[in-house]
This record gives structure tokens, C-alpha cells and sequence, in this order.
């Protein structure tokens, strides 16, 4: 069984390597089905391609690409209903097909089988092939969706078997649209909101396996975020954010400060900070003032979309983290792991946060964590270690030097 999400490439660097190569162009799929009452009830739109690999009558592969545009159908695609699945069939040309199915259930939808068949007899596709027949290929995908949501992915999604390369990218999709109108909340696939790698080594050999490599996760990008009131700044944070959900199926999310909106509220004795993207219904930092001199990072809430199309939502107001004087900010450059519940854990990175007493929009003296300290004190212990290094060595040949040249006077 395939998983939907298969080594991500950045759609346009994977486009831009192909037009490199001068060989390839991709299919741009688009497909508005209607019902009987002219109402829009499946919305689909992607690039695709793919390269199929087959044996000659004179024992060399040749491998052939799929993106040809003039000899499209989407005969026996079908918007489907209760008891039947929605389908999207294009055939390309007589030689190929290819289907997507849909299945409905009663609170959600499953994007469920991609099926490819090829027909190694039609010799205007596939000229001097050995093997004469029909050639099935099956991925089953089983990607939940809400029925309120179309679908987005600019990531690349491949499959490769040994003899077939599929390619999707920019994919914008929606079944089972409800009362005629095409959604406008999107769901995001993963790929295109962690700011994955590029990797696109493999691409130039059609004939090449890809599997899917266990990629370290990269650090997130660090955020500026601050809250006003009035005209005036009184929160402020800089950090880089990085989910860790651990329920049935680990799932690691950076938060990308450039797609998220940030908001929040400050009063004299607690202040928060709301963050906000098309995956993060909201995630909410609350702080607190104790013993009336000092601030912390009292409570946490999230609620967000989890790749199968539910939400997860956990909540904890008994935290105490980031704790720094008052008219201080708090600084911690290394990483730090904010834990929120059993399965929900935030991890830092290069954090600076001032939640109270913000003047003239900038951070006030920071109070620094035990983590960076602790490598500010190795700091100055490793130089002088290596000076005193150094002084011995200096020493040592200096010995040596006059020794020398005391034995040179002797001998002349
Ligand atoms: C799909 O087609 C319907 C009817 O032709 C039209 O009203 C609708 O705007 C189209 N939707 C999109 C997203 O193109
Ligand atoms: C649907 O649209 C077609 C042309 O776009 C039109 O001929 C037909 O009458 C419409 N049907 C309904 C039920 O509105
Ligand atoms: C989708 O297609 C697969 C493979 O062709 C098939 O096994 C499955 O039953 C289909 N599902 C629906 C809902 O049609
Ligand atoms: C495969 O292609 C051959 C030659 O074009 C054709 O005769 C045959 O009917 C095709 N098979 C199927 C199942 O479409
Ligand atoms: C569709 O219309 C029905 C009734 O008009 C309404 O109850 C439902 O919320 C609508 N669904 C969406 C997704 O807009
Ligand atoms: C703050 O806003 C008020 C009204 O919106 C305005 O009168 C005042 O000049 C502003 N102060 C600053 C420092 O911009
Ligand atoms: C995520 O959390 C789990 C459980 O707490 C932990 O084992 C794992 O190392 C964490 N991963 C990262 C990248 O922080
Ligand atoms: C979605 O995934 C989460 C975490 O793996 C799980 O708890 C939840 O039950 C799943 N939801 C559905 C509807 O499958
Ligand atoms: C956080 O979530 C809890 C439980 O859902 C709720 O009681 C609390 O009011 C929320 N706090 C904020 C500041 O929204
Ligand atoms: C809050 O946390 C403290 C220590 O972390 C613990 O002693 C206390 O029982 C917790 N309170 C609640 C209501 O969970």
C-alpha cells in the first residue's frame, strides 16, 4: 500500500529541471463536472505526467513519456452519489488510461485508488514492443478530506514501479462538491507547508526506482511575530516553531512565518499571542505575570487539521515555561521543547520573547536560558584551554631554539 505523501519535490524546480532536459511537458489536467442541474459537483486540476518504460522485440528498453494533450477524453468520469464512488477517467489516446477513484462515507471522503493501464499492443505508442498486452498499475492513496475543503498541493507527488513514472503537482481538487460551488477554504497537503528539500537527483533516469528517503526534519524559519494595542507594541516573540503531534502516527510540522497571520491581546496581567495558517485553526501562547515580578508561559491551545482531514485539538493552562523577570525579555538560542500534553510537544528555536512591558517597540534586556548559558560559560573555559595550550608550545620551542643554537656555537 502506497501513501499519498511520497517523496515530495518542489513542483516548479522539478518543472524547471524537465525543461532543462528539453524533454518533457506536462499534461494540465482540468475537469469541472456538472450534475443534471448544471451545478459543479467534482472540481479537479493538476499537472501531470508519466514515463513508461517497456522491453523491444531487439532487447533494449525504451522509454516513452505520456503528456500529449491533443488525443485527451474523460469519458466515464462521474461526479457519483451515495451509493456509487466518484470517478475522474482520462484516456490518452486508446493506448492509455487512467483512473481516480472516490469514496464517499457519511462525514468524509477518501481520495482512494489511482489506477494506470497501458496497452503494449497499440503500436503507434509503443512501437516494437516484445510483450503485447494490457498493463494494469495501482496506488492505492486512501487520503481522507472533509466535504468543505478543496484540496491543494504544489509539491510533486511521484510513484514509480519499475517500468512506470507517474508525476502530480499543482493539484487543486474537490469531490463531491456540495450545493454547486467549488470551496474556498483549502487544505494544504504537508509537503507544501513544511518547506520540504528539493531533491531531484534521480529525475533524469525514467528507469530508476524512487523510494521514498527518511529525510532529517528540517529546522523551522524563524518568525517575527508581536501583538499592538492600540498604536502601541506590547507583545513581542521571535522564534522559529516546530509541532511534534505523536498520536497514532508521528507527525512533525515547521510553521512557516510567512503563510501564518499572528494576533493577540495584552492586559496587565496576561498577554497573548494567537498564530493562524490554512493548517492551524489557531495555536495559542497565553502568559502570565507571578509573584508580580516575574512572567511565564502559562498555557498552550492548539487546534489544528491533521493530514486524514480531522482536527486535533489539546489545550494546557498549568505550563511554566519561558520564565523571566518582568521588563526583562526571555532568550534561548539552542532548542527547547515546549510540552504541552503526552502527545503534543512544541520545540524552539533561537526564541525571544517579551510578553509585558515592551518599550518603544523593541526588546528589553534579555534574561538568557540555562541551555545558551551553559555554552557561554564552555566558551570562555575552551579559549583559555587553548591558550594555555598554546603558551606551553611557545615555551617548548623556545627551549628548543636556544638549545640549538648553543650546540651550533659549541661545534664551530
Ligand atoms: C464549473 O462549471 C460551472 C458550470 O459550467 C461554472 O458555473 C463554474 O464557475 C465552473 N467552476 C470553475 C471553478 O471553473
Ligand atoms: C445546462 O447547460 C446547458 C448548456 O451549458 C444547457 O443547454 C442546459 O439547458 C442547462 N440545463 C439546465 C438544467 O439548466
Ligand atoms: C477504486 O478502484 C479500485 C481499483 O480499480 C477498486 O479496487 C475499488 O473498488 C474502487 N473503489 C470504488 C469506490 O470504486
Ligand atoms: C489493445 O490495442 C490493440 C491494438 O490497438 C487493440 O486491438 C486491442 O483491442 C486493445 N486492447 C484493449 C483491451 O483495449
Ligand atoms: C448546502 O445547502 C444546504 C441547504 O441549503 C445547507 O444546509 C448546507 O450547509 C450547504 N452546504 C455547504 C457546504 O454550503
Ligand atoms: C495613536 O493613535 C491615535 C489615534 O488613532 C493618534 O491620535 C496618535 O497620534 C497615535 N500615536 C502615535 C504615537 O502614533
Ligand atoms: C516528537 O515527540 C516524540 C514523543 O515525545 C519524541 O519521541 C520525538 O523524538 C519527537 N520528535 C522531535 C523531532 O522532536
Ligand atoms: C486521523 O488521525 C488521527 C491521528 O493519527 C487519529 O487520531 C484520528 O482518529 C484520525 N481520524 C480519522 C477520521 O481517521
Ligand atoms: C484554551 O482552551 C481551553 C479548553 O478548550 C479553554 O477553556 C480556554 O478558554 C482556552 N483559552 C484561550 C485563551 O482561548
Ligand atoms: C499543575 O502543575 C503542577 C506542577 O507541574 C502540579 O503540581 C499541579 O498538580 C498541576 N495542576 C493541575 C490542576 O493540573
Amino acid at each position: 500500500m502506497m501513501r499519498f505523501r511520497l517523496s515530495p519535490v518542489s513542483g516548479s524546480g522539478f518543472f524547471m529541471l524537465f525543461l532543462l532536459l528539453g524533454a518533457v511537458q506536462a499534461y494540465p489536467l482540468k475537469l469541472n463536472l456538472t450534475d443534471l442541474k448544471n451545478a459543479t459537483c467534482l472540481y479537479a486540476k493538476w499537472d501531470m505526467d508519466f514515463q513508461i518504460t517497456y522491453e523491444t522485440t531487439n532487447h533494449t528498453y525504451k522509454t516513452i513519456t505520456i503528456s500529449d494533450p491533443s488525443s485527451v477524453t474523460y469519458d466515464g468520469s462521474s461526479c457519483g452519489d451515495d451509493h456509487n464512488g466518484a470517478k475522474i477517467m482520462v484516456q490518452f489516446g486508446s493506448a492509455i488510461s487512467w483512473t481516480l477513484n472516490f469514496t464517499k462515507e457519511v462525514s468524509h471522503y477518501f481520495i482512494d485508488t489511482i489506477s494506470l493501464s497501458y496497452n503494449t499492443s497499440d503500436s503507434t505508442t509503443f512501437p516494437g514492443a516484445a510483450a503485447k498486452g494490457i498493463v494494469p498499475v495501482t496506488h492505492s492513496v486512501r487520503f481522507e478530506l472533509s466535504f468543505d475543503v478543496i484540496f491543494r498541493c504544489n509539491s510533486l507527488f511521484n510513484f514509480s514501479q519499475e517500468s512506470v513514472v507517474e508525476n502530480y503537482w499543482d493539484i487543486h481538487l474537490q469531490a463531491f462538491v456540495q450545493n454547486g460551488t467549488v470551496s474556498k477554504k483549502e487544505y494544504v497537503c504537508e509537503e507544501d507547508t513544511t518547506e520540504a528539500p528539493v531533491i531531484h537527483t534521480t529525475m533524469s533516469s525514467p528507469t530508476t526506482t524512487f523510494t521514498p528517503t527518511s529525510k532529517p526534519t528540517p529546522t523551522p524559519t524563524v518568525g517575527n511575530y508581536s501583538v499592538t494595542n492600540g498604536n502601541t507594541t506590547c507583545l513581542l516573540a521571535t522564534m522559529g516553531l516546530q509541532l511534534n503531534i505523536t498520536e497514532k502516527v508521528p507527525f512533525i510540522f515547521n510553521i512557516n512565518p510567512t503563510t501564518t497571520n499572528f494576533t493577540g491581546s495584552c492586559h496587565p496581567e496576561t498577554a497573548q499571542l494567537r498564530l493562524n495558517n490554512s493548517q492551524i485553526k489557531h495555536l495559542d501562547f497565553i502568559f502570565a505575570v507571578k509573584n508580580e515580578n516575574r512572567f511565564y508561559l502559562k498555557e498552550v491551545n492548539i487546534s489544528m487539521y491533521l493530514t486524514n482531514g480531522s482536527v486535533f485539538s489539546v489545550a494546557n493552562d498549568n505550563l511554566s515555561f519561558w520564565d523571566a523577570p518582568l521588563g526583562s525579555s526571555y532568550l534561548c538560542n539552542k532548542e527547547q521543547v515546549v510540552s504541552v500534553s503526552k502527545t503534543f510537544q512544541i520545540n524552539t528555536f533561537n526564541l525571544k520573547v517579551q510578553p509585558f512591558n515592551v518599550t518603544e517597540g523593541k526588546y528589553s534586556t534579555a534574561e538568557e536560558c540555562a541551555a545558551d548559558s551553559d555554552l557561554n560559560f564552555l566558551i570562555p573555559v575552551a579559549v583559555g584551554v587553548a591558550l594555555g595550550f598554546l603558551i606551553i608550545a611557545v615555551f617548548i620551542s623556545y627551549m628548543i631554539g636556544r638549545r640549538k643554537s648553543r650546540t651550533g656555537y659549541q661545534s664551530v
